[in-house]
């Protein structure tokens, strides 16, 4: 196991089979060996600096109907709302203050915010803060849409893949979605020039190893410039509120893979991990993760966002959030940077 953790490293490459020996005989032993590899080579490109993103939750109305998802179109239960231009800026005026270079708009897939109004949105906050980056966090969109919204000035996109094996996606989501659109709109974005991130969940229903397998060859052959993973959590009003979590330790353990197959990719300890166990972003930072990204939605909406059961961070202000953060990355010897945090080749 150790010869193939140290072909990893030294290769960022592993055949399937390769990665299956992993994924299905992996232990505390082999994790730690694993961890401090992981580890070496996030300290190798980033040093001890984590970066931040705030995090801009602008709707949770939806179109679809992802059936792992809190805020899927069917769920009656979900409590609607969406933030005006206004409200938007003044998230970004706390960031910008709290020391976030990052801004990421994300949202359901919520036809009211037009095109012309995704660009409305852009233009405001780069011609209020020129020295931030835009990332969009918005589902599925044209290629028109795309580049009006790069050509407003966003500088990067996150998508998540979701699952890279056809009958897995088939089985979380309805049938007017698809796989195959999904990665269209991920070459199309890097195509027009975005930093593009994608990732899964750890955990879905129905994943098998075999998919996760399927996963990483997909991140390896795609080069996205972040990867997001976190554990799949259940939401109650779902059809999937009976389903187990994902793990912690095979999410950490993919975090460590990830790390060691694309160096130089920006990834966070996401809120679901820290869902999951209240450590769970130092872990992940400990894992080889490399990014954070706080809330800095307003309070007053932060439980409607409910993408999952017990999410974090849905009290606190924006403040406490970040500073909560920094205190936890001081205490494992990380600091949270003032910086865009842009993908360095
Ligand atoms: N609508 C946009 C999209 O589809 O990319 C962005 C919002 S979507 C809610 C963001 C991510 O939340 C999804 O890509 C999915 O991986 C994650 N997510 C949704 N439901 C989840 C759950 N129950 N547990 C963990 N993650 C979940
Ligand atoms: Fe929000 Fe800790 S990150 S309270």
């Amino acid at each position: 196991m150790k010869e193939l953790i140290d072909k990893l490293y030294e290769t960022q490459e592993l055949e399937r089979s390769e990665l299956l020996l992993i994924l299905n005989n992996f232990n505390a032993d082999m994790s730690e060996y694993l961890f401090d590899k992981a580890r070496f080579v996030s300290k190798k490109h980033f040093g001890n600096s984590i970066y931040t993103r705030g995090l801009i939750e602008f709707t949770n109305f939806c179109k679809n109907d992802c059936y792992y998802c809190g805020i899927s179109r069917s769920n009656p239960n979900a409590d609607r709302y969406r933030l005006s231009m206004e409200e938007i800026l003044s998230c970004c005026e706390t960031g910008y203050e709290l020391g976030f270079r990052t801004f990421v708009l994300q949202g359901g897939e919520d036809g009211y915010y037009s095109e012309d109004k995704v660009v409305e949105i852009i233009k405001g906050i780069k011609s209020a803060y020129p020295d931030c980056a835009i990332t969009l966090s918005i589902g599925e969109r044209s290629y028109e849409a795309y580049k009006r919204f790069f050509e407003a000035g966003a500088d990067r996109y996150l998508l998540r893949h979701e699952t890279a094996t056809d009958e897995h996606y088939n089985k979380l989501h309805p049938a007017e979605l698809s796989l195959s659109e999904r990665k269209q709109c991920l070459y199309n974005l890097k195509e027009i020039g975005f930093q593009v991130g994608t990732g899964f969940m750890v955990g879905s229903p129905f994943q098998t190893m075999e998919n996760i397998a399927e996963d990483l060859l997909f991140l390896k052959e795609f080069k996205p410039h972040m990867i997001g993973i976190g554990p799949f959590i259940p939401h109650k009003d779902t059809r999937f509120l009976n389903e187990k979590q994902g793990s912690l330790d095979l999410t950490l353990l993919l975090i460590a893979i990830l790390r060691l197959m694309n160096p130089k990719a920006l990834i966070p300890a996401t809120t679901a991990l820290g869902t999951i166990d209240k450590n769970g972003r130092e872990m992940g930072i400990m894992a080889g993760a490399n990014v954070v990204m706080p809330n800095l939605s307003p309070v007053s909406v932060r439980k409607k966002y409910s993408l999952y059961d017990n999410k974090i961070c849905t009290g606190e202000e924006a403040a406490e959030c970040r500073f909560c953060l920094q205190n936890r990355m001081q205490k494992i010897g990380y600091e949270l940077v003032v910086d865009r945090g842009d993908y360095k080749e």
